[in-house]
């Protein structure tokens, strides 16, 4: 039984990642890809999703460009951390491949209303679009299984001391993706840090024979994180991909349910608050805020595991035609 799943993106080094692993596994049935600004500008991002699709092999999978900015806040792009072309100097040939002319709202709307079964987001960057079409078409909740972010964190920050950036780009449009009543999973900064390839594996694929493994092995050695030691210039993670890899995975994570809120206002803007509290605090007592939204939180990883499905399955991709 395949997933039906459209990625929401703002590729990336891990974006990257991410749409090969997805257009690679068995189980996952891609039906469109919608790109939003956030490690990149727009139509960077767009350019780079398309030749990702054709280092892939994949078919035609629509690709649609969303916002180019948040709700609220104003653009701040990450191409300090994803280089200023968004893939870390990763120079793919030109593609053939073209956006639909549709907006990624109306494509989001579209595959979803059409699916004749509940499709599945996986939104691996500021959810800008997701709150559009939420608030655009509501109805189209009805068919959409649930939401697979990767965003947040239950304990340490990237982009300020305690928010993760997909968040903290656009906060508001977290929070209407968090409080709209459909089942979120949290594939946070918690589980994202850890999961890695070794930089030996990683050397050995960029300067291997396979085509697709040159290009994965060069954006590993992309840091796209602060490691534990400062100094240290490869973490090798393989970032969103790892959101992807937990809906074929599952059993791959520790997950909590959890009341999750995000911070709006002050130091904490784009924190996601996860209640980990066993008991029902003061501010729950004396009816000093309301329930929050509850999701399922993932926690742990057994990163070896899911490194180890991410190689086995990209890497099991044909040689795209401009590689070979
Ligand atoms: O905080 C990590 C997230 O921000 C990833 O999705 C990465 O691609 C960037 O968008
Ligand atoms: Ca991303």
């Amino acid at each position: 039984m395949t997933v039906p799943v459209i990625l929401d993106v703002d590729t990336g080094v891990d974006d990257a990642l991410a749409i090969l692993f997805a257009v690679a596994h068995p189980e996952l049935e891609v039906l469109g890809i919608t790109c939003v600004a956030g490690n990149a500008a727009l139509d960077q991002v767009v350019d780079n999703t398309l030749r990702v699709l054709d280092a892939a092999s994949a078919g035609d999978i629509p690709v649609a460009a969303g916002a180019t900015r948040p709700l609220i806040a104003p653009a701040r792009s990450a191409s300090h951390v994803h280089g200023a072309d968004g893939l870390g100097g990763l120079a793919l040939p030109p593609t053939a491949r073209q956006a639909r002319p549709e907006h990624a709202v109306e494509l989001l709307r579209r595959l979803v209303t059409e699916h004749p079964v509940p499709v599945t987001l996986v939104a691996l960057a500021p959810q800008t679009n997701l709150a559009l079409l939420l608030r655009t078409h509501p109805e189209v909740a009805a068919n959409i299984e649930r939401i697979v972010v990767m965003g947040g964190s239950a304990s340490v920050g990237n982009a300020t001391a305690v928010a993760e950036f997909n968040v903290w780009h656009d906060p508001e449009a977290a929070a209407i993706v968090f409080d709209a009543g459909i089942p979120v999973y949290m594939y946070g900064l918690d589980v994202f840090n850890r999961v890695s390839v070794d930089s030996a594996r990683a050397h050995e694929l960029e300067h291997g024979a396979h085509p697709v493994g040159r290009i994965v092995g060069e954006l590993l050695g992309h840091r796209i994180a602060m490691s534990e030691d400062e100094d240290a210039q490869y973490t090798g993670l393989i970032g969103d991909a790892g959101a992807v890899c937990s809906i074929v995975a599952p059993d791959a994570l520790r997950t909590e349910r959890r009341p999750v809120r995000v911070e709006l206002a002050g130091f904490g803007r784009g924190q996601t608050l996860v209640d980990r509290r066993e008991f029902a605090g003061e501010d729950l007592v004396h009816g000093l805020v309301d329930a929050w939204p509850v999701v399922e939180v993932a926690l742990e990883v057994d990163a070896g595991r899911v490194a180890g499905l991410f190689l086995d399955t990209v890497l099991a991709l044909p040689a795209s035609s401009q590689y070979s």
